[in-house]
């Protein structure tokens, strides 16, 4: 199968380099259009598939075709692109609150995935929710997941408003967690502890609760429960999050960010 990845950013060359990590294909079969000639250059040297500057090159040689450019450059690409599609091919886009139909329209193209990935992605621990339209047909969404699966985990939603639903969970979840981390670091540098050991304390931290949550069948107020002794520390500081509201304002931020996900969808 050959792929073509649109736009050879971040994530552009995220899935690249994690397909040919993976095996899951190989540099023959993968291609790269880059718009900018300064970073195509660049892509090219990565010696990660063919390096293109025009969709007339490459767009009639792939069976897939990865949209990874900015949601603002779409109508543009759509323009470019449409006059040298197959209505075969399938499309996976990952560009933010751009819709299905909005996709299939503008490329004239049926077959349309649309995916959320997030930055762990990256280093292979992404999450990736990705839903469809109903022409993609039951091997083309295996396919597509094994491809996303390279970058981390992926689930399947049956429609697009959970795609908005995963952005603001997982999607934007990596800066919560960061937020969160970046607190407990200030409580530890006010405690006297150095900003690296803080730094330490809390990534450690984090990754150990995570690892072991991942490693048992207890839910996180199980887990909760059970390091909350009575009258100890750790339900002292449980109290003041309850005071606090914290668990409330968590969830409030996160219907912050379905709420504008929906809103960037509708323009
Ligand atoms: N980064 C994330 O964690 C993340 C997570 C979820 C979803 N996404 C989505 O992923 C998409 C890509 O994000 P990114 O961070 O990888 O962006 P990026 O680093 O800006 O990469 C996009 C690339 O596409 C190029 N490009 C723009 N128009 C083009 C065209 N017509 N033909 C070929 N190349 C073109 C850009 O070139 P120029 O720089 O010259 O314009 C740029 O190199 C976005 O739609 C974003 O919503 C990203």
């Amino acid at each position: 199968m050959k792929i073509l990845i649109i736009g050879g950013g971040n994530m552009g060359l995220t899935y690249a380099q994690s397909f040919l990590r993976s095996h899951i294909t190989n540099k023959s079969d993968m291609m790269i259009l880059e718009k900018s000639p300064e970073k195509a250059a660049i892509l090219a040297q990565k010696d990660i598939g063919t390096v293109f500057g025009r969709p007339e090159e490459c767009i009639p040689k792939a069976d897939l075709v990865i949209l990874a450019v900015k949601p603002q450059d779409s109508p543009k690409l759509f323009e470019a692109l449409r006059p040298n599609i197959d209505p075969q091919q399938v499309f996976l886009s990952i560009m933010a609150g751009v819709k299905i139909d909005t996709i299939g329209a503008a490329l004239g193209a049926p077959k349309i995935i649309r995916a959320m990935p997030n930055l762990p992605a990256q280093i292979g621990m992404g999450m990736t929710a990705f839903t469809s339209s109903e022409a993609v047909t039951r091997i083309e969404l295996v396919t597509v997941q094994n491809l996303l699966s390279t970058t981390g985990k992926s689930i399947y939603v049956e429609n697009e408003a959970s795609i908005d639903a995963a952005t603001a969970i997982s999607g934007s979840g990596p800066a919560y967690v960061w937020y969160f981390m970046n607190a407990m670091t200030s409580a530890a540098r006010d405690m006297g502890f150095s900003q690296s050991e803080s730094e330490l304390l809390v990534s450690q931290t984090f990754k150990g609760a995570i690892d072991l949550y991942n490693k048992s069948s207890l839910s996180c107020e199980e887990w909760i429960d059970r390091v909350c002794s009575k009258g100890g520390t750790t339900e002292a500081a449980m109290n003041a999050y309850q005071l606090g509201d914290v668990h409330r304002k968590i969830v409030e931020g996160a219907n912050a960010a379905l709420n504008r996900a929906i809103e960037l969808g509708k323009q």
